[in-house]
């Protein structure tokens, strides 16, 4: 039997996106081709099959959430400054920033034709539950940015903040494999749950790796969260334990963007570690983590068929990208 990362890796490699105008299709196809790790194809893959779905009937869906998440990418890059992804130049660096804002626009056109190739009984239900989720992503993507310039974030915000720009995706995907195999309410909203600490977690590292990964296997330009002065968990966190010196220096360093910017990455990362932010870090990914695991456990379906999220799940708490 096919593992489902090796049918979603299927689904992708036979999808090509080159069309004319090649300047706006080269991109997408650039960008789909690049892999990623296909995270919420598989959970909304998985949640399907867990309520004995048919995979036929999610291929659409499959290839329009994986399409969306790159569209929001090439925005991000481009608001985040970022020069490098899945260890490849992003889209406005390879080509520019127009070039980013409308292959990204299309992409966003391509997601919505993805799922209306495929009918279905509960279809409005779908479309409404991936619509309502984009607009929650780009009000996530728009605290992100304000938090930049702001000085009086709390860590609740930040977390309202991530499960807005990040959670929901996750969460909407599970939901829509689940709304595909007729799954019951009762356990869509569980799943849904589930998908929010997941997701919640996974930012969370995401923002660890940003400060402490390794570029070679993570893919993404390290210090960049640093660079940008995201109010990350990690400045939140250093923030709320630092002595008052150190929490004037955080800030002080949080409110400027130098040109030459490598002394002030080094120096933040050195108050990080005297603060024990990574440490602290983990235990709220943990927490997320078993908050995620309590979510499935309760799902009313039996525990055979929960293993490919529950595996996912293990497979997500040790990434390094
Ligand atoms: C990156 O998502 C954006 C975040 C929400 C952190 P992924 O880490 O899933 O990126 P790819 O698709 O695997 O490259
Ligand atoms: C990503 O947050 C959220 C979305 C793209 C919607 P980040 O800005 O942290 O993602 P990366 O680190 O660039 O992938
Ligand atoms: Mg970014
Ligand atoms: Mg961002
Ligand atoms: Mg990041």
């Amino acid at each position: 039997m096919k593992t489902l990362l090796t049918q979603v890796q299927e689904i992708f490699d036979t999808e090509r996106f080159l069309a004319e105008p090649k300047e706006l299709y080269a991109p997408i196809d650039y960008t789909l081709r690049l892999g990623g790790k296909r995270i919420r194809p598989l959970l909304l893959l998985a949640a399907n099959q867990m309520f004995d779905g048919d995979l036929s009937q999610v291929r659409n869906a499959a290839l329009g959430i994986e399409t969306f998440h790159n569209f929001t990418l090439l925005h991000d890059d481009l608001m985040d400054k970022s020069p490098l992804r899945r260890g490849q130049p992003t889209v406005y660096r390879k080509w520019d920033e127009n070039t980013a804002i409308l292959s990204g626009d299309t992409m966003f056109a391509l997601a919505w034709r993805y799922f209306l190739r495929q009918s279905h009984a509960r279809l409005q239900e779908i479309l409404n539950c991936f619509n309502e989720t984009a607009i929650l992503v780009c009000e996530g993507q728009q605290y992100d940015m304000n938090f930049e310039h702001s000085g009086h974030i709390t860590l609740s915000d930040y977390m309202e903040m991530i499960r807005l720009k990040t959670a929901v995706l996750l969460a909407g995907a599970l939901k829509i494999g689940a709304l595909y195999a007729e799954a019951p309410d009762s356990d869509i909203a569980r799943l849904y749950d589930f998908g929010i600490h997941l997701g919640l977690a996974f930012q969370l590292q995401d923002d660890l790796l940003d400060s402490f990964g390794d570029v070679a296997v993570f893919g993404k330009k390290t210090g960049q969260d640093i660079r940008d002065n995201k109010k990350t968990y990690l400045y939140l966190k250093a923030l709320e334990t630092g002595a008052p010196a150190q929490r004037e220096r955080l800030q002080a360093l949080f409110s400027t963007t130098p040109a030459q910017d490598d002394d002030k990455v080094a120096e933040v990362l050195e108050l990080y570690k005297i603060l024990a932010i990574r440490r602290k870090t983990e235990e709220a990914v943990q927490e997320e983590f078993s908050l995620a695991k309590g979510a499935l456990d309760a799902i009313q379906v039996d525990e055979q068929k929960k293993s490919v999220l529950r595996q996912l799940t293990e497979t997500l708490l040790n990434r390094d990208k």
